[in-house]
């Protein structure tokens, strides 16, 4: 029963083991979905869904995932749960537990809180497996893998693979230092050989992020570089992954407006044309419209990989729970 909080100690291997069996999934992706197959792999087995914090995509994806797998699942709503009674966190994973939960998917606003349900449901030895769906500024590892699936998976439907990202060029713009999403992205990234750019004004990239970014990727084959103006990020990239202003998180920093760092960050057609052509533009969502990404953009199919994003998530997903529920 393992547990997946974190991309740090996945290795290449993991990282393929994923693609291809997302690949094989992949008849999601297309459009209009055929009608769905369920595979028996997880037939009586429980997977819940404990979202402290609120989600759209990951929370309906990892709920559709199970179901296409046969699991019986449940889900959890802060607001409506004996939380509100003073429960507290790790109560609550213990009452699903005595449900028989075998799979819990976790997301919380605070960095650190699915690890320490994990590390007390393997105090208790309890034979459940813990899924980080998202945890404060720290990690979200099933949006980095699916991610890694959407660029494979372009690169190569027949064959999506880690190797393929090798060379390439990829920009991360925008809110850095509130994100979970750059953080996973980090680690699979630079797995391969290719080079990661992060651009941001210096408040949502400060120094000291920069140092600990530099200083944590040194043994990796990808390099990462930091800017704090976009054009050098943008210049002959392949891909652009835009960021959302996380105002939710942002109480100790000097902040950009919304129209200032549009002006000055927001990715516009015309920034688009220092890239390579041929560039694509990735969002993990939600957007803020005409914020990150000029509204126009974020719907032009010859640009936007977001829905094909979100598609993915369901087949990424998928393969995680196969896997983690003992799928070969
Ligand atoms: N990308 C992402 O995690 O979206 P949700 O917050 O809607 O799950």
């Amino acid at each position: 029963h393992p547990h997946i909080l974190s991309l740090a100690d996945f290795t290449p291997e993991d990282y393929n083991t994923v693609l291809q069996t997302a690949a094989s999934f992949s008849d999601v992706l297309s459009r209009p979905t055929k009608k769905a197959k369920k595979l028996p792999t997880l037939q009586g087995r429980v997977v819940t869904h404990l979202f402290f914090e609120p989600s759209t995509r990951t929370r309906s994806s990892f709920e559709l995932a199970a179901k296409r797998l046969s699991a019986d699942t449940l889900n959890f709503s802060p607001g409506s749960s004996s939380l509100s009674k003073g429960e507290t966190i790790l109560d609550t994973a213990k009452t699903y537990l005595a449900m028989g939960s075998d799979i819990m998917v976790i997301r919380h606003k605070e960095s650190g809180v699915p690890q320490a349900i994990a590390a007390e449901l393997d105090r208790l030895n309890a034979n459940v497996s813990v899924l980080n769906a998202g945890d404060g500024q720290h990690e979200h590892p099933s949006q980095g893998l699916l991610d890694l699936f959407t660029l494979c998976f372009l690169l190569d439907p027949q064959g999506p693979r880690l190797e393929l990202l090798s060379g390439k060029k990829i920009a991360i713009v925008g809110d850095i230092v509130h994100s979970r999403v750059a953080r996973s992205n980090l680690w699979s990234l630079t797995a391969t050989e290719c080079e990661v750019h992060l651009a941001a004004p210096p408040t949502l990239l400060p120094q000291y992020f920069a140092q600990y970014v530099s200083s944590e990727s040194q043994e990796r084959p990808g390099k990462v570089l930091v800017h704090w103006s976009v054009e050098p990020a943008l210049q002959d990239a392949d891909f652009v992954m835009t960021l959302r202003l996380q105002k939710e998180r942002m109480t100790q920093h000097l902040l950009p407006s919304a129209r200032e760092y549009h002006h000055r960050f927001g990715i516009t057609r015309d920034r688009l044309k220092l890239c390579k052509p041929g560039v694509k533009v990735l969002h993990p969502g939600p957007v803020n419209r005409g914020v990150e990404i000029s509204s126009d953009l974020m719907d032009d199919p010859e640009f936007s990989l977001i829905s094909q994003q979100v598609s993915s998530g369901v087949a990424v997903r998928m393969a995680l729970l196969y896997l983690m529920g003992g799928g070969k």
